[in-house]
């Protein structure tokens, strides 16, 4: 279990706080994403989860671990595998099998221990082909896997991500949100820092921040469709919902709740075949 109590943190020198009692708990095996506008706080947040930055006020918690105690910090880390924004930072092979094998390497472990690591963990990510390839030959989505791969090899508990599908294409960021669907489905809790809205329904919980401070925490689905909700967490309302309030404010009888694609056609479905059935009548599908 990661807790947070009451946690708010101030840089060095810098009058302002900038988390302003935080507390939260992420259950093992929990997907919680982390959204809220540009320098809100998340990347800071983020970073508390293991130990990079300690609390000025308030305790962390890490399966029991207090963060403030440094000689629990290689066991937090451990437990908690951190991948950030930009991949080049994590880098540190002169090949894919190498880049990998750098974390458990460390950890002291016999040989074939750490072969055992390294290959689950790129047939985790779907590398296994590119195990021979410099990491800086790698597009900027593989080499997001590769820093995820990377955590993966200390085998984790928990995997906390600063906007791992920023910057990719449509194909690369399904790659990168299947990836983690998988491993949650492995039993890896997962902290995500995002501004995507598949990855956010996709959530067991969202966790909005705003200045600091922790605006909301629940369903996803939920928080969303809370007047304001979008703006507040520095997004846009998708089109598909915009077309669809539209109608509905041109008197045509559509559910308020509509958020995707898949969604909006089974309302509009929904509505033609009420009229089909019913001729040109007032309201829609039962
Ligand atoms: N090393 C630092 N020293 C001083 N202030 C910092 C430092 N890093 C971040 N900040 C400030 O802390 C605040 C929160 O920054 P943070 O990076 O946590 O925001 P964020 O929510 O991750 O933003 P973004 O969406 O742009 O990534 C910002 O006002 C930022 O300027
Ligand atoms: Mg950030």
């Amino acid at each position: 279990m990661i807790q947070f109590q009451s946690v708010t943190f101030a840089y060095e020198g810098e009058p302002r706080s900038v988390l302003k009692g935080a507390t939260f708990a992420v259950a093992p095996g929990e997907h919680v994403v982390l959204s809220g506008p540009n320098g809100c706080g998340k990347t800071t947040l983020l970073k508390h989860l293991n130990a990079l930055l300690i609390p000025t006020t308030g305790e962390i918690s890490i399966d029991g671990l207090n963060t403030r105690d440094r000689r629990h910090a290689p066991e937090i880390r451990r437990r908690v595998g951190m991948v950030f924004q930009n991949p080049d930072r994590q880098i540190v092979g002169m090949t894919v099998e190498e880049d990998v094998a750098f974390g458990p390497g460390n950890l002291g472990l016999p040989a074939a221990d750490i072969r055992r690591r390294v290959d689950a963990a790129l047939a985790a990510v779907d590398l296994d082909a590119l195990r021979q390839r410099s990491p800086q030959a790698l597009s900027g989505g593989e080499k997001r896997l590769l820093a995820i791969a990377g955590v993966l090899a200390m085998e984790p508990r928990y995997l906390a991500l600063d906007e791992p599908t920023a910057y990719l294409d449509p194909v690369g960021r399904r790659r990168v949100l299947d990836v983690l669907d998988r491993l949650q489905r492995e039993g890896i809790a997962i902290v995500h820092v995002t501004h995507d809205l598949d990855a956010l329904l996709n959530a067991d919980r969202l966790l909005s921040l705003d200045g600091g401070v922790i605006r909301h925490d629940g369903p996803p689905r939920a928080i969303l469709k809370e007047p304001g909700a979008w703006s507040g967490l520095g997004l846009e309302t998708p089109p598909v919902a915009r077309l669809l309030e539209r109608l509905r404010q041109d008197g045509v009888d559509l559910p308020a709740d509509v958020l995707t694609v898949e969604e909006a056609a089974r309302a509009l479905q929904g509505l033609l075949a009420g009229r089909d059935a019913g001729g040109r009548t007032e309201g829609g599908p039962p």
